[in-house]
């Protein structure tokens, strides 16, 4: 009997948290496991997917589907062993294209994806506008990045709680672009989910590497550009992860430790001085 599709949306509260990035390389990482994969670029006013994967020239995108101007399968391309549905617009048309989006259509669009693969990856776009809202309500699953900052950590936070509103479920989080002093831990980020959300876990801890960029401006994944890099192999231990191939990576936190800097966070958050 075929699995179920599963649908993931990744996604943060701001841009240049990692999630392009890690769409493309969760979906190489899942297809190598032997997965069937899709991704999807759900950033319709920033689309960008296509490039890291080296893709510039693709006539039919995501956006030609979704208004209607485009069969599904005239959107799908294959590369590095991926379906991979890019978007694009045409600065002349972009208000009259995203202003033309509609849920009910992207999730036919999406629906019609599912029936095809068996991990739909969804690159959503940061903030709470329309194609946000669009890309974490169609799919089952929210994939929250994260940076070991302060405000990428509150950010983090809306976005699980924009995804609970919309019946997206959070399974864990992915640390992106750790490995500086001045980093928040990867406990305290715990302590504080547990603290805020009743326990969102920590998936994947991603340090931040100069392959990533590097891989960026050649136009390819960098699971394939560098396989053993720190980011490659964190990336790829992810993908054992989701696909449910691996248990999670940490242990419980230690909860005396962090707990001043949990307080300190909550009361950023909420105003509060407890
Ligand atoms: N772990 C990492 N180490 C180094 N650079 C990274 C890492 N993750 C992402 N980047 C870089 O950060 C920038 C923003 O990443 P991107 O995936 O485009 O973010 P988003 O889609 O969330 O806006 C890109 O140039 C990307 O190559
Ligand atoms: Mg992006």
């Amino acid at each position: 009997m075929r699995t179920r599709p599963r649908s993931i949306s990744i996604a943060s509260g701001k841009g240049g948290a990692g999630k392009t990035t890690l769409t493309a390389n969760l979906g190489v990482a899942l297809s190598a496991l032997g997965h069937d994969t899709t991704i999807l670029d759900g950033d319709l006013a920033m689309a960008n997917l296509a490039l890291v994967l080296g893709m510039n020239k693709c006539e039919l995108t995501f956006l030609d589907a979704l208004t209607g101007r485009a069969k599904v399968d005239e959107v799908v391309y294959k590369n590095y062993g991926i379906k991979v549905v890019p978007c694009g617009f045409r600065f002349e048309d972009v208000h009259e294209a995203l202003s033309k989006v509609k849920r009910e259509r992207a999730e036919e669009v999406i629906n019609e994806l599912l029936r095809r693969t068996e991990f739909l990856l969804v690159d959503a776009p940061a903030g709470i506008a329309d194609a946000t809202i669009i890309s974490i309500a169609a799919a089952r699953e929210m994939l929250p990045v994260c940076n070991p900052t302060y405000s990428s950590l509150i950010d983090c936070y809306k976005t699980i709680r924009l995804a609970n509103v919309l019946g997206s479920w959070t399974r864990g989080l992915v640390l992106n672009r750790t490995g500086k002093a001045a980093d928040l831990s990867s406990a305290e980020v715990e302590q504080f989910m547990g603290r805020t959300l009743g326990g969102v876990p920590m998936l994947a801890e991603i340090p931040e590497d100069p392959k990533v960029q590097e891989a960026e401006r050649e136009g390819i994944p960098v699971v394939v550009y560098e396989p053993g890099c720190d980011a490659s192999v964190a990336i790829n231990e992810l993908a054992k992860v989701v696909a449910g191939e691996a248990d999670l990576p940490y242990n419980p936190y230690d909860e005396r430790e962090i707990r001043s800097t949990v307080q300190q966070l909550i009361r950023a958050l909420t105003g509060r001085r407890s």
